[in-house]
């Protein structure tokens, strides 16, 4: 980890050899948003594989790339596709493409996500604005030696999520007629889903929705200054809440149905970062 700086170069070195674009939003593309890119002016794309110590993704259908492009005026980095911290990576590495988007210039990192949802009240299909988060058995992604050059040893993390940005997403949601919840994202490892027990737990410690990413990118991306929102699509009842079992396949069916609204959703709130004057 001490070398973690230097291998950013490298991968910024690689990118500024097939682009100068430089972003103003980072934007994770999670289950439903997988064809975000067909809504964007795209300008150019990075395979994660032509860049050097990329980590790159080992799930069948998460192919992996940059796809840099606009959304009205603003400036977007995608990440279509990316490693999860159960596919055996260092958490240093699982990390490292938020430092990379964030070397690149931008200054805001939009999450996306598709979650188990603890409440009957937001069935599959709805979507979360996360307000907040609880990480569990993942590991703090700063462990290691601080890199001096992106933060602080010891970040405060008492607004991961901003409140100027979260109030952009909630006013473009009723303006459009979007149905959106708020709540409190659980990551754990994965890759097996929760127990009911576990299940039960998480919600007596408040938890409202819970996957397998997403925090460790925050917590990173707070550590070196940028400002950040997300928004889960709640894409199954967590595990114990409905009679079915979990699979895959499901949670991915229900993401890809909430698509339409998501998308609007996420290029609304955008569009309104860029019009605020926020990024
Ligand atoms: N648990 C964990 N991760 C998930 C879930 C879930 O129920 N649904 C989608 N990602």
């Amino acid at each position: 980890m001490g070398n973690a700086y230097d291998k950013l170069q490298d991968c910024l070195k690689a990118v500024r050899a097939k682009t100068d674009f430089v972003p103003q939003i980072a934007l994770i593309l999670g289950s439903g948003l997988g064809n975000y890119a067909d809504t964007i002016r795209v300008e150019c794309e990075i395979p994660y594989s032509e860049i050097p110590g990329f980590p790159v993704s080992t799930v069948p259908g998460h192919s992996g790339r940059f796809i840099f492009g606009t959304v009205g005026d603003v400036k977007l980095v995608c990440m279509k596709g990316r490693v999860h911290y159960y596919e055996g990576y260092p958490i240093q590495d699982v990390v490292l493409p938020i430092r990379l988007m964030k070397l690149m210039g931008a200054q805001i990192l939009f999450l996306t996500n598709a979650a188990g949802g603890l409440n009957t009240d937001t069935p599959p299909g709805s979507l979360m604005l996360i307000r907040d988060h609880i990480s569990f058995f993942a590991p703090n992604p700063l462990i290691g030696p601080n890199v001096e050059e992106l933060g602080t040893r010891f970040p405060d993390m008492s607004e991961v999520y901003s409140g100027a940005l979260c109030e952009i997403i909630r006013a473009q949601a009723k303006l459009h007629d979007i149905p959106l919840g708020e709540g409190v994202y659980a990551q754990l490892t994965g890759p097996s889903y929760e127990s009911p027990a576990e299940i039960r737990a998480l919600k007596s410690l408040g938890v409202d929705a819970v996957g397998m990413s997403t925090v460790v990118d925050a917590i990173a991306a707070r550590h070196a200054g940028m400002k950040i929102c997300g928004i889960s699509c709640i894409s199954n009842l967590a595990a114990g809440l409905s009679a079915a079992p979990l699979n895959h396949k499901e949670v991915q069916e229900a993401a890809d149905q909430a698509a339409p609204r998501f998308t609007s959703l996420v290029t609304e709130s955008i569009l309104a970062f860029g019009k605020a004057g926020l990024c």
